[in-house]
C-alpha cells in the first residue's frame, strides 16, 4: 500500500481544493476533462494533494474524481488524490469510488460542529454528532488508510466541544484534521489561538497534522492561513487564483510565496514549484471564466508592473529596490516563440510539449492553423498567446452556433452597427444586423437576434493577454438564464471578435444545458 502524505517537521502540505471548493464559485463548473488538465497542472505545480471533488453531488463529479485519481499515475510526483465526503454512508462510500484507483487516495469527512449548525442545519444536537463523528470516521477509516476529518464552521464552534470532536476523530483514525474558518470570521489572532488550542487540548492530536482552510469574507484567508501555520498547523487548504465559495478561499500563490520570500520570518517550507504558478492561474482563469483582479498579488496583470517613475529608475540601478519576488520565480518569463517562416509545426509542438500541451496529429494541424493565423497578425506568440489559443480551440463547449463572420461600423458619430453571420445547429447560416450603444452592444444584440436563448448578461471583462499595440485581447462574459450561471471565453486580435465568440461561448453553454434536460425530461 501507498505510504501516507506526511509532513516533516519544517514542511507544509499543499492541499490544494480549486477543483472542489474552488469549482463551488458561482458559474466556475468545469467539465470532467477540464478538472483533468487542471489536475496534471497541479501535479506539475508539486502539490501534496488535490482535493478533486464531492462525488455524492453528481455523478459528473464522481467520474472527475475517478479521471483524476486515474490521470495522475503516470506523472512523476502524483499527489494525493482527496474526495469529500459529508459524514453519512453514502457519501464516503462514493467517495471511495471516486479514490480508490489514486496512488495516494484520501477521504475527507466533514461535519459541522457549531450551535448555529448542528441546531438549524443538521438538527443533531452534540452527542449526536459525536457519536456521528465516530462511527464515520471509522466507517471512511475500513475504506481508506489517510482519513481526513472537518468539523465544519469550526471558528464559530465552542472551543471545548470542537476539542472533543477532533479527539474523537483522531481516536476513530483520521490522521489529518482540518480547522476551516467556513464563514471567513476570525482574525489571525483569534485562529492562530484556535490552532494553539487544538494542538494543546486534544489527546492524540500528536499522531495527526493540523490542516487550515480559511475562507476570505473579511480578507484575511490568506494571514489566517499563515497564523494557522506559526501556531503549529503542517497542512493548508487553498485554490489558485483564490477562488472559492463567496469571497473564496486562501490563494495558494500567497500563501506559498509568502513562506518562500519570508523563510526568514516562518522557518517553513512546501515542494511547491513556483515556477508553474503563473500558469496555473491562467489555466483557471480561462477555464473558470473568472478573471484576476489587476492588482491581485503575484498572479494579477500589475503584480510586477512599475508605474512611478522613481520607482523605474530605482529599478534600473537595482531590482531589489521595488521587487522582492522575481517574475521569472512565478514563471512569469517573457519567454517568447518568434513566428517566421523557420517556425513550423515541430516548433510548435515542442514548445507545447513544454508547457505541458501534448496534442495528437489532428489537434495539432488545428493549433498550428492557429498559430499562423495569429503571427499574421502579431510579430511575436508568446506562451501566454498559447494558452490562450488551446483555451479557445479545445476546452469550449459543444459549438451549436459558430461565429462565421462579423462586420462592425463605430466611431463617435453615427450608430454603432454590427452585422453576424452564424451558422447554427444544422449548419444553417443567419445573418443579422443591430443598433447598439457601442460595438460590443451592437455585437450582442444582432447574437441575440439569431440564437434562442434568454440569456442575461452579468459580466463583461476584457484585457490584453499581452503588451504591445498587437497583442490578443481576451474576454471572458458570464451570462444567466436566471437560474445558473453560465461563462464564456474568446480571444482575438480583434476585441470585437473575442467578445462575439465568449458570448456564443457562453450561450452554447446554455443551450448544451438545455439541451440535456430536455433528453433526461424525455427519458424519465
Ligand atoms: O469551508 C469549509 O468548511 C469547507 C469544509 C468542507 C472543509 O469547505
Ligand atoms: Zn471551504
Amino acid at each position: 500500500m501507498a505510504q501516507p502524505v506526511v509532513a516533516s517537521p519544517g514542511n507544509v502540505l499543499i492541499f490544494d481544493t480549486t477543483l472542489r471548493d474552488g469549482e463551488q464559485s458561482p458559474g466556475a463548473s468545469l467539465s470532467v476533462a477540464e478538472k483533468v488538465k487542471l489536475a496534471r497542472q497541479l501535479a506539475r505545480l508539486r502539490v501534496d494533494v488535490i482535493e478533486a471533488g464531492f462525488p455524492s453531488a453528481s455523478p459528473d463529479d464522481l467520474r472527475a474524481v475517478q479521471q483524476v485519481a486515474e490521470a495522475l499515475g503516470d506523472m512523476p510526483h502524483p499527489p494525493a488524490v482527496c474526495a469529500l465526503a459529508r459524514a453519512i454512508r453514502a457519501d464516503i462510500d462514493h467517495a471511495w469510488a471516486g479514490v480508490k484507483f489514486a496512488a495516494h487516495p484520501r477521504i475527507h469527512v466533514f461535519i459541522a460542529t457549531s450551535d448555529i449548525h448542528m441546531r438549524d442545519k443538521l438538527h443533531m444536537d452534540r452527542a449526536a454528532v459525536l457519536a456521528h463523528v465516530q462511527d464515520m470516521v471509522a466507517y471512511a477509516k475500513e475504506y481508506c488508510e489517510e482519513i481526513e476529518f472537518s468539523p465544519e464552521d469550526a471558528t464559530r464552534s465552542d472551543p471545548q466541544f470542537l476539542y472533543q470532536v477532533v479527539a474523537t476523530a483522531v481516536e476513530a483514525g483520521a490522521s489529518v484534521i482540518n480547522i476551516p474558518d467556513t464563514v471567513g470570521y476570525m482574525t489571525p489572532d483569534e485562529f492562530g489561538g484556535l490552532i494553539r488550542g487544538v494542538g494543546e487540548n486534544v489527546p492524540g492530536i500528536e499522531h495527526a497534522i493540523i490542516s487550515v482552510h480559511c475562507h476570505d469574507d473579511l480578507g484575511m484567508a490568506t494571514s489566517n492561513t499563515l497564523a494557522g501555520l506559526q501556531a503549529g498547523a503542517r497542512q493548508a487548504e487553498v485554490t489558485i487564483n483564490g477562488i472559492g465559495e463567496r469571497a473564496g478561499n486562501a490563494a495558494l500563490e500567497e500563501v506559498v510565496m509568502a513562506l518562500r520570500t519570508r523563510e526568514d520570518a516562518f522557518n517553513l517550507r512546501t515542494d511547491v514549484d513556483a515556477s508553474q504558478i503563473a500558469r496555473a492561474s491562467r489555466m483557471v482563469s480561462n477555464l473558470t471564466g473568472i478573471p484576476v483582479q489587476a492588482n491581485k498579488a503575484i498572479v494579477g496583470a500589475n503584480a510586477f508592473a512599475h508605474e512611478a517613475g522613481i520607482h523605474q529608475d530605482g529599478l534600473l540601478k537595482n531590482r531589489n529596490t521595488y521587487e522582492i519576488i522575481r517574475p521569472e520565480d512565478v514563471g512569469l518569463s517573457k519567454s517568447r516563440l518568434v513566428l517566421g517562416k523557420h517556425s513550423g509545426r515541430h516548433a510548435l509542438r515542442e514548445r507545447l510539449a513544454q508547457m505541458g500541451y501534448e496534442l495528437d496529429s489532428e489537434r495539432l494541424e488545428a493549433a498550428f492553423d492557429r498559430f499562423k493565423e495569429l503571427g499574421d497578425k502579431k510579430r511575436e506568440v508568446t506562451d501566454a498567446d498559447l494558452e490562450a489559443l488551446i483555451a479557445d480551440l479545445f476546452y469550449q463547449p459543444r459549438e451549436v452556433y459558430r461565429l462565421i463572420d462579423l462586420q462592425v461600423v463605430a466611431g463617435r458619430s453615427g450608430m454603432p452597427t454590427a452585422t453576424v453571420k452564424l451558422s447554427g445547429p444544422d449548419g444553417e447560416e443567419h445573418v443579422r444586423a443591430a443598433v447598439g450603444a457601442g460595438p460590443v452592444d451592437a455585437t450582442y444584440r444582432a447574437i441575440d437576434s439569431i440564437v434562442p436563448a434568454q440569456a442575461e448578461l452579468l459580466e463583461y471583462d476584457v484585457h490584453a493577454i499581452t503588451s504591445g499595440i498587437d497583442a490578443q485581447g481576451e474576454v471572458s462574459v458570464r451570462t444567466t438564464d436566471g437560474k445558473r450561471v453560465f461563462r464564456g471565453y474568446g480571444a482575438d486580435t480583434d476585441i470585437i471578435v473575442a467578445s462575439a465568440k465568449a458570448y456564443l461561448n457562453a450561450l452554447n453553454r446554455l443551450l448544451t444545458r438545455q439541451e440535456r434536460r430536455n433528453d433526461e425530461q424525455t427519458l424519465s
